[in-house]
């Protein structure tokens, strides 16, 4: 019999494990709240850098204050140029995912005032948030060949972000489709990745560490992976009247449909009612509605033959692919989004800090006899 104090949660599903003031998931009804506010009034009225000002300091901004935020965040983009030659230096073949993660950790080596944990982590929040589509664009222009990155001071988060990743400024379509994709993936409480920042954090460790772990715990396809995988889904179906057959299939081999359930909703998940939306505005603007087709198809069958719900990964790579972003950087424009939600946290983990450090039901095997190495079989 296990007594109730060796209980295990498996994957802590259903654990609390702090209090926070940034974000709210309600999982029965399908709501997402940052700091108070609906997900839909932010997806529908706000821009990422009002969203990333609100989840930083827990408001939202003044014209005033959002004027100077947008000034900051434009002129922290530009890489330190030893870090721009070392992102140069890796391998063309190596996955976006890898170059952030290594990159973020080598940009702590130029900063070493935002490497105090503490409340001056501000600053570090705002470059990271700022400097990482440069990253993605340092490593991603060289392998497409495409010419170097102007800083562009006048574009915003996700216009610059689409600059630096397809060389064009956007429409005004595929500007808000983006800065609404940005938005809505902006945070999302105690996820893997930002769960993986706040222990980094709650071991009194820098805010670039706690990035760092957060990147690499992002890259999983049970997590921010997820995007990339639904487009190699929708390649592999091609065509609408193969759906049922190649959904149906996978089902019974037992493999899941990424872009389908959610450790927390157990209803649709808000940010997939929205992407649907743009998935089909973008989509008629391109006159391609194929992705959006299939997807509704994809979302018919599995929710019958499975009772699962879209999340969030669903649309948002066919939103993507529309705006010519290549697959491998769905992952790195989730990043691009999230990290001012991690840095939220680490900033609030350094406000009510308690060493995250849970415990383990041992079940192995103790009082074994100790053999000396030579008498090992
Ligand atoms: N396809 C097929 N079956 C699924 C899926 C899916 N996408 N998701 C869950 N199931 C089944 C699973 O096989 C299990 O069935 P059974 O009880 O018969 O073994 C049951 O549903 C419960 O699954 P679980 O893995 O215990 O649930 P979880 O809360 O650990 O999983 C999840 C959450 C997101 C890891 C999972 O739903 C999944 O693997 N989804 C596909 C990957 C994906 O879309 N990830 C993006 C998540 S949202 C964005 C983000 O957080 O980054």
């Amino acid at each position: 019999m296990v007594e109730s104090s060796d209980e295990v949660q498996h994957g802590l599903q259903d654990v609390v494990a702090l209090e926070s003031r940034i974000c709210f998931i309600d999982g029965k009804e399908g709501r997402l709240i940052y700091e108070g506010y609906d997900i839909r009034d932010l997806a529908a009225r706000s821009t990422f850098e009002e969203v990333a000002y609100l989840l930083w300091y827990g408001r939202l901004p003044t014209t005033d204050q959002l004027a100077v935020l947008r000034h900051r965040l434009s002129q922290l983009r530009e890489l330190p140029p030893s870090l721009a030659a070392r992102i140069d230096s890796v391998p063309e073949t190596a996955t976006p995912m890898d170059v952030l993660r290594t990159a973020v950790s080598e940009l702590a080596l130029f900063e070493p005032e935002e490497t105090r944990p503490g409340p001056s982590s501000i600053g570090g929040a705002q470059r990271l948030t700022a400097v990482l589509p440069s990253i993605l664009a340092q490593f991603h222009r060289r392998r497409a060949r495409l010419p170097r990155l102007e800083p562009r001071p006048d574009l915003s988060h996700a216009a610059y972000l689409l600059y630096a990743l397809v060389n064009r400024v956007p429409t005004e379509l595929e500007e808000r489709a983006l800065d609404v994709a940005l938005i809505l993936h902006a945070d999302h409480e105690l996820n893997a990745s930002t769960f993986a920042a706040r222990v980094t954090a709650s071991t009194l460790s820098d805010l670039y560490s706690a990035v760092t772990s957060a990147v690499g715990t992002l890259k999983g396809p049970l997590h921010g992976g997820a995007n990339e995988r639904v487009m190699e889904l929708l390649d592999e179906i091609g065509t609408a009247d193969r759906v049922e057959e190649v959904v149906r299939a996978k089902l019974a081999r037992h493999e899941r449909i990424m872009g389908f359930g959610h450790r927390v909703y157990k209803v649709e998940d808000p940010r997939a009612t929205i992407l649907r939306e743009w998935s089909r505005k973008i989509g008629e603007a391109k006159g391609d509605l194929r992705y959006y087709e299939l997807l509704l198809k994809v979302e018919g069958v599995v929710h019958r033959e499975k009772g699962l719900y879209p999340n969030v990964d669903l649309y948002s790579g066919s939103v993507y692919s529309h705006m010519g972003i290549p697959h491998d950087l769905f992952t790195p424009v989730f990043a691009a989004s999230r990290v001012a939600g991690w840095t939220a946290h680490v900033l609030e983990e350094y406000q009510d800090l308690r060493l995250i450090r849970p415990m383990a039901k041992y079940i192995g095997p103790t009082d074994l006899p100790y053999v000396p190495i030579a008498n090992r079989a």
